[in-house]
This record gives C-alpha cells, structure tokens and sequence, in this order.
C-alpha cells in the first residue's frame, strides 16, 4: 500500500516519513511538497536507512502521486508561534489548507483512498476536507487526540516510573485547549490509575495542564513537534494499511455520538481499512461528557467562520 505525505518536505511530514519507514508496513512512502529539494532530501535520506529497516520504496515528488495512493496524509502548514493558540492559526492555514485540496482533487483519487489530516487546527481542517472531497466522511479523518492521549500516557509514565507500553489514558474532544482527560477509564498494566500507588488529584491536575500545553512547550523549545507527532502518524496509518481495527481517539465528523453532531472532533474510534468504521460511545463520568460537549461549543464558532471563508 502507497501512503503520500503533502507537507512531506517539513518537519511533521518527514518525521512521519521517517516513523512510517521504522514501523515497516507502508509498501510506498511519497513526500509530496512545495519545497521539492527539501521533499527530494528527506526522501534520499529516509532512503538511505532502508537496507536495515525494510524493503519500501522511499520517494518524493508533487501531486502525480495520488490517483496511486491509498492513504493520503496532510501535514502542510504553517507552525503555531510559542504564543498562538491553534485557532489563531486558521486564517493562515485555511487558504493553504483549501488549495491543497484543491489540487488533491485535480490529480484524482481513488473512491478506496483514505484522507488523514494533520495540518492545524486539525479539527476545523478535517471537517473542511470531509466535506469537500468527495470522498465517504468515514475515509477522511484528523489525527486529533491521538498526539495528545500518546504524550499524556508519556507524562503519567515518567511522573509514576511505569512502562509507558503499559500506560492508557485517553484524551477526547478538541486538539485544542478544550481537550478532555478520560480518568475514568485510565490505567497502568489494567489496573485502575486513579487507585496506583502515588497517584492524586494534584498529580492528575498538573499532567493534564502539562499535556494541553505540551505543543507550546516543544514549540518554546525546539520550534515545533515532529517526533511523537510521526508516531501518532503511524499510529493511525498502520491501523488502516493492516486493517487493525485499533480504538484511537482520531478526529471524525461528529453524527450524534454522545450528542454531538456536525463538527469534526475526537471519541473513540474503531480505525480499518474502511476508515474510520465505527465510533464507541464508551461510559463517561458526567463531567467528562459535558467537557467533551464543551469542546464541541468551542470549535463551532471557528467552524462556523472558516465554512463562511471557504464558501461551504
Ligand atoms: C502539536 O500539538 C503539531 O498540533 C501539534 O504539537
């Protein structure tokens, strides 16, 4: 299966690249960019590791690679600034964004092509691309709160010393600042977190502030995130190439699940080769359900903004 990354030129893009190279199951790795020396480099230097990773083919170009890929992953964009939120960054992104799919369209996909969106605000960038594909809604997702569940299992792992193989705590709504923790479902090793020994409710306060805040951290620190966020990546990719039906908090468009309908944000999500195929509405505690409905609110009004802007 051939998985094109636009934006692959890029720091996201390339670690996904790179991440996709590592986990060995993308037959076809293009990265498609604007910038293609950039795009040309990271490929040859991906390339170059292959003898002892995988027998891929490592390529890069512009958009003649998609009428043949399978899964088609948008990482293109502009980088939060250490003190923009990520809604802030719609404006600059939206027109980008909406070019992209533009072209995207031109070249033909095939009806079989699923659409992962990781360009922010992932959430509002993935309702746009939902509906503007022309593909099923179940074929086009966002990574959502995939990154953000990934450094929240990390951050409880190193404060608690466990295996962060054996750390599940999930996050769901907005790739944003109105992301929810779900303690209620939290555990080290299946045993329930909030019963570990060490843990309390200061702790769970200043993880989970520390995760909302971690992309501005990284930001501050190295000017954007790209390894975990290629993790996340393969994550969810993996999932669709080998069909492995895994539970990821990815960002759909929102039918009715816990009560909330026509915004793209994160609940579980059974993730196949068909796509996003089925959403769970597991058992939430009452205030994580109103904070997953809060979030919903908080993206509308962006939402409602950015379909005006692109005409939807
Ligand atoms: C982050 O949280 C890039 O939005 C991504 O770092």
């Amino acid at each position: 299966m051939k998985v094109s990354i636009i934006g692959g030129g890029g720091l996201v893009g390339s670690c996904a690249g790179f991440a996709l190279q590592c986990g060995g199951i993308a037959q076809e790795i293009a990265l498609v960019d604007v910038n293609a020396d950039l795009a040309a480099g990271h490929a040859l230097d991906i390339m170059h590791g292959s003898p002892s990773v995988a027998d891929q083919v490592i390529t890069s170009g512009s958009y003649e690679h998609i009428p043949s890929s399978d899964v088609i992953c948008i990482t293109a964009g502009l980088r939060r600034k250490p003190d923009e939120s990520r809604l802030d960054l719609i404006n600059r992104n939206t027109d980008l964004f909406v070019e992209i799919l533009r072209n995207v369209k031109a070249a033909g996909l095939k009806q079989s092509a699923k659409v992962l969106v990781v360009s922010n605000p992932v959430d509002i960038l993935t309702y746009v691309a939902a509906k503007s594909l022309g593909l099923p809604e179940d074929h086009v997702m966002g990574l959502g709160t995939q990154l953000d569940t990934i450094r929240f299992c990390s951050l409880i792992a190193e404060q608690l010393k466990v295996p962060a193989t054996q750390t599940r705590a999930l996050i769901l709504g907005e790739h944003g600042d109105s992301m929810v923790p779900i303690w209620s479902s939290a555990t080290i090793g299946s045993l329930p977190l909030e019963k570990y020994p060490g843990w309390n409710l200061n702790l769970a306060n200043q993880i989970f502030t520390r995760t909302k805040k971690s992309g501005a951290e990284v930001i501050s620190k190295k000017g954007g995130a790209g390894f975990a966020v290629g993790i996340a990546i393969r994550d969810v990719i993996e999932s669709i190439l080998l069909d492995q039906r895994r539970i990821l908090p990815v960002s759909t468009v929102q039918t009715g699940c816990y009560g909330i309908r026509d915004v793209a944000l994160s609940v579980p999500t059974v993730v196949s080769r068909c796509g996003a195929k089925q959403k769970l509405e597991i058992e939430l505690w009452p205030k994580e359900l109103q904070g997953l409905r809060s979030s919903a609110a908080a993206l509308r009004p962006t939402l409602d903004a950015v379909l005006k802007r692109v005409g939807m």
